[in-house]
């Protein structure tokens, strides 16, 4: 393991979440601005080779799980292919090759990622209500995020989950109805708490914390259990016996996991970012475009991952101003 990856805390960070394009074919409102992002110009974006240079240098130092990220990654050309060349790594130590998606255009591409390598899927449905779904992604496709889901769930994928961001007054009268997919679907339904990004109206009375979910759940499902979490799981995981999928909560707002964190970010333009909540990043692909070896490179992301502080110590330390929109990070 490259001492380039451990922190001055002493985390590992062996998961590198690799953002491919800032587009995206829904306007979630709690992801960019109703008016939109300024989209960098197409040169400023990393090239498939750049992309696969940073991911084959970051597994050669230890990273070994990859999670790709947008905007919405199925609209990346090429798409395919980078998860092909991704999974040549697997000799470098790559163990696992993850894509968090809307699920809009997946259908159709999936059977080709998942015979290219892809392992693990996330997929973001935060309604089962189609008209509720157009109202939080300005976009219709309720049905189409549907149909990947249940193609997900038969091609043998190591895991599906499902993000859930919940939103107060929007959504969260459908906890329930989220659980009850879980008793026949071999998924992991996340609950997740709703953060402040730029411009995209965060607002403390909308956020509903993991536990007051937890209640209404245990309320209906008495017999509900705590399941083990893995070491750097964001979600703390429960099951309900009888169910053939599990939920959880990402508490990123009231119970963060920052002691644990494993993670390293690559945005589409080709910047670090060793937070999801630190604005400050620094760009890899300027390096590789002047001419830069690996060790030059590696010496840069040490830089970056000890400059990581310990945690994002509530919302005074959330620097919503200088930190980019979510469609712009990947999540
Ligand atoms: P796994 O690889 O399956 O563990 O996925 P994940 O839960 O890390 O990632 P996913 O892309 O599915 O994101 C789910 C939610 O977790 C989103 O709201 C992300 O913004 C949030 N999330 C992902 N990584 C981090 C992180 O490092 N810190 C915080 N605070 N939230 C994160
Ligand atoms: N708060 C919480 N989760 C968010 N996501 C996007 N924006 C936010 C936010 N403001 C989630 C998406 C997707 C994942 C990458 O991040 O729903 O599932
Ligand atoms: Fe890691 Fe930052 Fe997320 Fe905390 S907020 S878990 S430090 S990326």
């Amino acid at each position: 393991f490259s001492p380039s990856l451990i922190d001055s805390f002493n985390r590992r960070h062996n998961y590198l979440r690799i953002s491919l394009t800032e587009r995206c074919n829904l306007r979630c409102f709690y992801c960019m601005p109703s008016e939109g992002v300024e989209l960098s110009p197409r040169d400023h974006i990393l090239t498939d080779d750049e992309v696969i240079r940073l991911a084959k240098l970051f597994v050669k130092s230890g990273v070994t799980k990859i999670r790709l990220t947008g905007g919405e990654p199925t609209v990346r050309k090429g798409l395919v292919d980078i998860v092909g060349r991704l999974n040549e790594l697997r000799e470098f130590g790559l163990q696992s090759i993850g894509m968090t998606t809307n699920g809009i255009a997946l259908e159709r591409r999936l059977p080709a990622l998942i015979e290219n390598g892809l392992t693990h899927l996330n997929l973001s449905l935060d309604t089962m209500d189609p008209h509720k779904f157009e109202i939080m992604t300005r976009r219709m496709g309720h049905a189409a995020v549907l149909r990947s889901l249940d193609a997900a769930l038969s091609l043998g994928l190591e895991s599906v989950k499902l993000n859930v961001v919940v939103i107060k007054g929007l959504n969260d009268a459908e906890v329930l109805d989220f659980i009850q997919l879980t008793q026949s679907k071999d998924i992991s339904v996340r609950f997740i708490e709703f953060m402040p990004f730029t411009g995209n109206k965060w607002d403390k009375a909308k956020m509903l914390p993991s536990s007051e979910i937890l209640d209404r759940i245990q309320r209906d499902h008495p017999n509900t259990i705590k399941a083990p979490d893995e070491l750097n799981d964001t979600a703390r995981s429960y099951i309900i016996p009888g169910f053939k999928g599990s939920f959880g909560f990402i508490s990123s707002m009231s119970d963060h996991f920052c002691g644990s964190c494993n993670r390293l970010r690559l945005t589409a333009d080709g910047q670090i970012k060793v937070c999801l909540f630190d604005a400050k990043e620094i760009s890899l692909r300027d390096q590789m475009r002047r001419g830069t070896t690996d060790d030059e490179l590696l010496e840069t992301i040490g830089h970056a991952v000890r400059g990581k502080q310990e945690k994002h110590a509530g919302m005074e330390d959330i620097d919503v101003v200088t930190n980019r929109p979510m469609i712009l990070i990947g999540g």
